[in-house]
């Protein structure tokens, strides 16, 4: 039996070295900044101009090392310089509201790594900052932009999958217990779900919609963040999402939407450049494609720079692909599931 998706839609995306030219602002830069920054600079032509660390020292060799001409000892002095069209938080999560409310202040458009904030609290006054200063603000949930989501896009807005039951995703790595580190440490915004489990969540939201309801179970780990979580997520309709993260193994990174006429199972990782496979209702495997970008990985960033480059260019202030209301509303989901598993806050006390 043929079925109308036999054939897959293209992704939709134009070439990201075709979006008009940026002139970045990096803030903190750390790991997932030298990562952003080369992926802008080998695969567009969106340009850093400039670092800004809490250390003159490290903006200085990160600059040098990246291609980066203008380095600062100050996040103050980044966000005032009149030639960055645009600011990119890469702190740890319980930075982003100073570091993005900063830069907002100072009249600039942002992208913000992920989660946006640590709770739905501060991802709103972030969002308020933005549409008061008439500025673009957007979370760097890089997965929305990939072209194989795009492909999803259009399977769910052409009905593709029947009624929606359905949705899994996801994400764990093994890293090694210590304290001190962004994964285990509350005052860095430690644990899985705020790391990695946001890409689950926003993945189930992509899908269905926020959830009516959330129940969660976890465990902790010494120092009081999820190591270790599984949410079940259900819409008004009946529908569910079911979801894994954590980081003391590393779990396949797949996520997949299941309805009455067909489902579609990516590959893996689900949240980076890869593919998917869909399958007719009766369970049949109908088509599949992979992505053959040349762009892997962590170079896959460049999609959500050229979006976001394209928006501002179109005098947006937010992503028509994910406002900053689902940004909010993935961070009440975290929130939920943080509360329900017992999860130390960035304060030492209950997440809240
Ligand atoms: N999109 C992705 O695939 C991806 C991957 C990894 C991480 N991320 C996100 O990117 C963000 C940063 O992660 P990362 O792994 O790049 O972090 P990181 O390397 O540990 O830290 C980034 C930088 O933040 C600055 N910083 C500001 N306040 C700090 C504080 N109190 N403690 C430590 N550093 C502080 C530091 O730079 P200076 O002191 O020099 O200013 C540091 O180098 C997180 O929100 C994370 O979720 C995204």
């Amino acid at each position: 039996m043929t079925h109308p998706f036999d054939t897959l839609p293209a992704p939709r995306h134009p070439d990201p070295a075709d979006a008009p030219a940026l002139r970045w602002g990096v803030l903190a830069p750390g790991a997932i900044a030298a990562d952003f920054t080369d992926a802008l600079h080998g695969h567009s032509g969106q340009r850093v101009v400039a670092a800004g660390s809490r250390s003159a020292e490290r903006a200085a060799a990160f600059a040098a090392a990246h291609g980066v001409e203008r380095s600062y000892g100050s996040y103050e002095q980044l966000v005032t310089d009149p030639e960055v069209d645009v600011v990119y938080v890469a702190s740890p999560h319980p930075q982003h509201l100073e570091l993005a409310t900063l830069a907002i202040g100072a009249g600039k458009h942002v992208l913000i790594e992920k989660p946006i904030a640590v709770t739905a609290r501060d991802a709103t006054t972030i969002a308020e900052a933005a549409r008061q200063a008439g500025v673009f603000a957007m979370e760097a949930m890089w997965t929305r932009y990939l072209p194989q989501t795009d492909i999803v896009r259009q399977l769910l807005d052409d009905g593709a999958f029947g009624d929606l039951r359905v949705v899994t995703a996801d994400f764990g790595f093994a890293a090694d217990f210590d304290p001190a580190s962004r994964m285990f440490d509350p005052a860095l915004g430690g644990g899985a779900l705020l790391d990695l489990g946001v890409y689950a969540v926003s993945w189930a939201s992509f899908a269905l919609g926020a959830p009516e309801s959330v129940i969660a179970s976890g465990s902790l780990a010494p120092t009081g963040v999820d190591e270790q979580a599984a949410l079940i997520l259900t819409s008004a309709d009946g529908a569910q999402a079911l979801l894994s993260t954590g980081v003391r193994a590393a779990t396949p990174s797949l996520a997949t939407i299941s309805g009455s006429a067909g489902r579609v199972e990516t590959d893996s990782p689900f949240w980076s450049p890869s593919g998917l496979r869909f399958f007719r209702g009766d369970g049949s495997a109908a088509a599949h494609w992979t992505d053959t970008s040349g762009r892997h990985g962590r170079d896959g960033m460049v999609y959500e720079a050229a979006a976001l480059a394209r928006y501002v260019a179109d005098g947006l202030t937010e992503s028509p692909l994910h406002p900053l209301d689902e940004s909010i509303s993935t961070l009440v989901t975290i929130d939920e599931a943080r509360r329900q598993i017992g999860t130390v806050g960035v304060g030492g006390g209950p997440a809240d």
